[in-house]
């Protein structure tokens, strides 16, 4: 049956996911989380120990560690922003977020292994109670059940101008042009979009938003109303 208490939000990197999936929350009173975060804090731990994520021969090593670690999130919307994400209790949500940890999250995600960990995970925390999820794979895999499924997209300059005005604010972020920005997510969204386990794409029942040009309001605004008429109920 369908899981009117979850709501799954995909798209490719930039599209404008997190602000959506926090806003849609903390109008509906819904727990967020942020499924992106567990893959980064992963690529951090992996990182950390090392290990090189797109090495063929530390596969099994990545696996390992991404098993031992212990992720914990922030999941209200109110007060965890960005969200907070906790790696073996040290707070790690500033780190995670950037261009090296998000390459390397989605390169540890092309592993079966490493996936099947993760939306265990993801699947416990969606069992405590209504929320809203984003990531990649969550209407066609983690919450295939939701009813709302939303997948969000824009184009990819706008991506890129928005995610470097994101890096700006990142201390520690050595600064990088828009175009190499431009060219990280174009790699990031070929290799999410053909991995074999759970490629980023839309699930036959959601509903396409283009952000391309719209502020985060006008697109909250489109999706509480695809959310009222899925759920049926005016509520
Ligand atoms: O989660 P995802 O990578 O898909 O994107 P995001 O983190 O929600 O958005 C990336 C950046 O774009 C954030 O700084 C947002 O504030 C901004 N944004 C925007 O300017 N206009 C929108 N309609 C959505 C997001
Ligand atoms: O915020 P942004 O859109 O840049 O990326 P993210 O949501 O933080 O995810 C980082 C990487 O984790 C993605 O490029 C994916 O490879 C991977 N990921 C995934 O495979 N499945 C998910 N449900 C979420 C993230």
């Amino acid at each position: 049956g369908c899981r009117r208490e979850w709501i799954a939000v995909d798209g490719p990197a930039g599209a404008g996911k997190s602000s959506l999936a926090r806003a849609l929350a903390k109008a509906l009173g819904y727990r967020y989380i942020d499924t992106g975060a567990t893959y980064r804090a992963a690529a951090l731990a992996v990182l950390q120990a090392g290990v090189h994520p797109g090495d063929p021969a530390s596969r099994s090593r990545i696996v390992d560690i991404v098993r031992r670690v212990r992720i914990r999130l922030g999941t209200d919307p109110r007060v965890d922003l960005p969200s907070r994400v906790f790696l073996d209790g040290r707070d790690v949500s500033t780190s995670i977020r950037s261009l090296e940890v998000g390459q390397a999250a989605s390169t540890i995600a092309t592993i079966p292994e490493v996936r099947r960990v993760l939306a265990e995970l993801q699947r416990r925390m969606a069992e405590e109670g209504p929320c809203v999820m984003d990531g990649r794979d969550i209407g066609t895999v983690v919450l295939k059940e939701a009813c709302v499924k939303l997948y969000v997209t824009a184009s990819l300059e706008e991506r890129a101008r928005r995610r470097a005005k994101e890096l700006q604010e990142i201390e520690g972020q050595v600064p990088v042009s828009l175009e190499e920005i431009e060219e990280q997510l174009a790699m990031r969204d070929q290799q999410d979009a053909t991995r074999q386990d759970a490629p980023l794409r839309a699930a036959e029942d959601a509903v396409t938003l283009d952000t391309t040009g719209q502020t985060p309001g006008e697109v909250l605004e489109r999706a509480l109303a695809i959310c009222r008429e899925c759920l049926g109920d005016g509520g």
